[in-house]
């Protein structure tokens, strides 16, 4: 009764007809720069992915040069580890260098790599939606500390009714409207955040959601046809039999 069910993010990918939008897309990249990539990678995404959500090659290239976090790398000469700049083949890298670091800088907990996070929880893109949506981190209900004193939220983690546990290591990513500044011009509320990156995230997950759809609708189209193919053959070949 204290864990909550997720709520309905409205995405235009969801549902049987579902495609993505290009530039709700876009703004949810953006937050996944400005705010997420501070502490989550996208190992199964590449710069040049960036391409299918409607950046031009110069862009990527643009966007790669400027990331603020570097691939890891090796020092020619020393054979010393560094990093260097990323290139649009490069996939979008981790903050830290290693589990031993990440958690070190998390209270312990191990930030997820998020490419395919959407598909790894049930309802994904609504459950991501709603756990860094407004309202999400709240207060612990006293009722629930009553009843099990044991849940209380420790120093350190956050109380957050979507999370499986209730309480999660992750600090509110979105706090506050404005957090980004939306280069199309919409509005950077907390809301809209949280749903563009959501659609974001649903896209690095399945970046295929689109021809399957298609595929789907024609494999449909087809059976349809077949149908009325069989039950016209089933008519011919009884046809002179009582
Ligand atoms: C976990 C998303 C920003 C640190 C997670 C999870 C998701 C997520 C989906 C997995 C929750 C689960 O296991 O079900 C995001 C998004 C962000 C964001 C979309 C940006 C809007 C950040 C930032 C930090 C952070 C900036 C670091 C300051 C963590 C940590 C966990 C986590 C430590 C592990 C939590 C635990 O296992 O208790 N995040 N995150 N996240 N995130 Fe983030």
């Amino acid at each position: 009764e204290f864990h909550l069910h997720p709520k309905d993010a409205e995405l235009s990918s969801a549902g049987f007809f579902g495609k993505f939008d290009r530039r709700q897309l876009q703004r949810g990249f953006q937050v996944y720069k400005e705010v997420c990539a501070a502490c989550h990678s996208l190992k199964y995404v590449a710069f040049r992915d960036l391409e299918e959500i409607g950046y031009s090659e110069p862009e990527v290239k643009a966007i790669a040069n400027q990331w603020v976090i570097e691939t890891p790398s090796v020092n020619p000469d020393t054979g010393e580890a560094t990093t260097r700049k990323n290139v649009p083949s490069d996939h979008f890298p981790s903050p830290f260098a290693n589990e031993v670091a990440a958690r070190a800088a998390n209270n312990n907990a191990l930030p997820p790599d998020l490419s395919l996070i959407t598909k790894a929880r049930h309802d994904g893109p609504n459950y991501l939606y709603s756990l860094i949506g407004p309202g999400a981190y709240r207060n612990q209900p006293a009722e629930l500390v009553k009843e099990f004193p044991g849940s209380k939220t420790p120093p350190g983690l956050h109380y957050n009714p979507y999370f499986a546990n209730l309480n999660i290591a992750m600090p509110p990513p979105l706090t506050a409207d404005g957090q980004v500044t939306y280069t199309d011009g919409t509005r950077a509320t907390h809301e809209q955040m949280s749903r563009d990156v959501a659609a974001f995230l649903t896209w690095t997950a399945e970046p295929k959601l689109e021809s399957r759809h298609a595929a789907g609708f024609a494999s449909v189209v087809f059976l349809l046809i077949f149908c009325f193919l069989a039950w016209g053959a089933y008519q011919n070949v009884w046809r002179d039999i009582k």
